[in-house]
């Protein structure tokens, strides 16, 4: 693998001790993009049995590579939105979809189906077995939020014919069918809106580069850093080992059941503040271009995290300068 991600691995080791999940049977679909391989990692390192799910549109076959000789852990390249899934697993983290905004734009109609006929087919997989289900959801079903921390009972602002409506508004179908199978069927489910997250394996190339990601790729390579509108637009971004720990936490502690929760970092930076801190952690040359802000892109985005401190005593501790580093070394290490 690579330096960096092993000794986090080492460190979600440490921290998920108390699950005991060895022999387990998980599905993770979507487990061969950036958040699934993470969790992939873990549960393979905790001896569990991983059925990984994906078609290949925004991962990569690169993030599991590792692990495909190990016998506990089985890829396959299919597209949810297609036949059912054959498989009885215990449990399920379901994070299929195609969230990178330049991505899900040149995608709409694909990035309707997935999350919400692949979502759906992963939720008749839920009830036939009986497994324990955790659905990815977003702050973007918060959309243009007007509540700062924005807490899980502010209900939305969201444009549902805009161009992000095919991700945003179908995130939020995603969790209505999510809480309708749970009345009606009372399948073991949790969803989790997650914030912005970042860290080794996020893509900063072309249309599936994150605004993070992206500025590191364009500052390490000395191109100029895009910056959409005047870039004091602000989002709050959690490293990838504390949102794996709640990823982990969120399905594995049964109280989640039924429930619906933030998780994220909630400390607020302007997009403008964290170009300027890349430039300088990588001694880039590169200059800022700005370019017309994207209709209906949020001007703020904080999580309230009380919801999850309580279910799950979810603490994100990773600084953003120290996790920038990590994953500013990592995409030099890949270079
Ligand atoms: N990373 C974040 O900051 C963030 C923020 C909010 C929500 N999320 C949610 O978390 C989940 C994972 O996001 P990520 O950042 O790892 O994105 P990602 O693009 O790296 O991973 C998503 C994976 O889903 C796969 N996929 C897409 N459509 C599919 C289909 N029809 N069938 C099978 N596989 C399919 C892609 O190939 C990719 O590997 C998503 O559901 C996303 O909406 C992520």
């Amino acid at each position: 693998m690579n330096t960096i991600i092993d000794s986090d691995i080492e460190s979600l080791l440490s921290d998920n001790k108390k699950f005991r999940i060895s022999g387990k049977k998980f599905l993770v679909t979507g487990g061969a993009g950036f958040l699934g391989s993470w969790l992939c990692d873990i549960l393979i390192a905790k001896n569990a049995k991983v059925h990984c799910i994906d078609n290949l549109s925004s991962g990569r076959a690169e993030n599991i590579k590792h692990l495909l000789s190990n016998k506990s852990f089985v890829f396959k390249k299919h597209d949810i939105t297609k036949t059912p899934i054959n498989l009885k697993p215990d449990y399920i983290f379901h994070l299929a979809s195609r969230p990178s905004p330049d991505d899900y734009l040149n995608n709409e109609i694909q990035t309707i189906d997935t999350n919400t006929e692949g979502t759906r087919k992963i939720l008749e997989l839920t009830r036939k077995t009986g497994a324990k289900l955790l659905f990815t959801s977003t702050s973007e079903v918060y959309g243009e939020a007007t509540v700062f921390p924005t807490p899980e009972t502010y209900y939305g602002n969201v444009n549902p014919s805009g161009p992000r409506a095919c991700y945003d508004e179908s995130k939020r179908l995603c969790e209505s069918l999510c809480m309708a199978y749970y009345r009606t069927y009372g399948i073991n489910l949790r969803i989790v809106r997650l914030f912005n997250t970042y860290g080794p394996r996020l893509r900063g190339d072309g249309t599936y580069g994150r605004a993070l990601s992206r500025f590191i790729w364009q500052s390490i390579n000395n191109k100029n850093i895009t910056i959409w509108g005047n870039g004091k637009q602000t989002r709050s971004f959690c490293y990838i080992t504390d949102m794996i720990n709640g990823l982990m936490a969120s399905l594995l502690i049964n109280k989640t059941k039924g429930e619906t929760f933030n998780l994220g970092n909630p400390k607020e930076t302007r997009i403008i503040d964290l170009a300027n801190t890349i430039v300088d952690i990588t001694n880039s040359k590169s200059k800022f271009k700005y370019l017309p802000m994207p209709d209906n892109d949020p001007r703020r985005r904080i999580p309230k995290i009380t919801k999850a401190k309580q279910l799950i005593d979810f603490k994100p501790r990773v600084k953003l300068d120290k996790g920038l580093a990590k994953t500013i070394n990592w995409q030099l290490d890949s270079n």
